[in-house]
């Protein structure tokens, strides 16, 4: 039985953040679209330079681009037990996309936790996140900064905030949000798969709820 989990949530509900520690535990891979985009913005793909004036302005690559990139990605073999997705489905079209791919392979979404975080968390948050350029660590400087300012912990890279982590495109990714992405919860719901999950409690504690939430999640299919 694989396992397909779908977090949705704002920009800064720790999607990623929730992703990495989930996929240590369930053994699948993490697939972020963000990730994906800015993977290919760092190559300077054609992909990425198109996807770059839509990122840094807050809104939505088109879903034609952004469904070829993904389902091409988890349609790899590592993905036949299931995947954690960050950031994908983000409008009905990709969602709708999403279920027919999964559907030919005789999968479907197993559960899809909602990380519920209020607006001025969201900005708080994001202003303060910084990312390692090398290993792609992220810390935050009010919740978890590292030990030397400007360093990875981890591999001792050099950390950098993301271009669109400014409080004006962060406003702009949250309207976003609420325009395109949240009648995705609607469409879950209706599907009996969303979970609401509280977003504003420590990452041990989200991780904690999510890890429940899917293990309740598998035991009913
Ligand atoms: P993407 O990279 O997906 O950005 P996002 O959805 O805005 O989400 P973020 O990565 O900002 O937040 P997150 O929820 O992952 O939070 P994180 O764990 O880092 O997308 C970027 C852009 O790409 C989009 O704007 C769009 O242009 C394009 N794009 C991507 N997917 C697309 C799609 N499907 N369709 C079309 N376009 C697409 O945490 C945030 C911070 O908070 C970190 O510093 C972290 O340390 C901290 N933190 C996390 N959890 C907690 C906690 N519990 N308590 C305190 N601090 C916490
Ligand atoms: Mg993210």
């Amino acid at each position: 039985m694989s396992t397909v989990v779908v977090l949705l949530g704002p920009p800064g509900s720790g999607k990623g953040t929730q992703a990495k520690r989930l996929v240590d535990v369930l053994g699948t891979p993490h697939v972020s679209s963000g990730d994906l985009f800015r993977h290919h913005l760092s190559r300077e793909t054609e992909l990425g330079l198109m996807a770059k004036s839509y990122m840094e302005q807050g809104g939505l690559v088109p879903d034609d681009v952004t469904v070829k990139m993904v389902i091409e990605r988890i349609s790899r073999p590592d993905c036949e037990e299931g995947v954690v997705l960050d950031g994908f489905p983000r409008t009905l079209t990709q969602a709708e996309a999403l279920d027919g791919a999964l559907e030919k392979r005789g999968q479907e979404v197993t559960v899809v936790p909602l990380i519920e975080v209020n607006d001025d968390e969201v900005l708080r948050r994001l202003t303060a996140r910084r990312t390692c350029e090398d290993c792609g660590a992220v810390y935050n400087l009010l919740f978890s900064p590292p030990q030397e300012k400007g360093v990875c912990d981890v591999c001792g890279g050099s950390l950098y905030q993301r271009e669109d982590d400014n409080p004006e495109t962060v406003r702009h990714r949250l309207y976003t949000y609420y325009k395109e992405t949240s009648p995705l919860i609607g469409y879950y719901f209706a599907k009996g798969v969303l979970v609401e999950v509280d977003g504003e409690q420590s990452v041990d504690e989200v991780h904690k709820e999510l890890r429940e939430t899917i293990k309740a999640a598998r035991e009913q299919v």
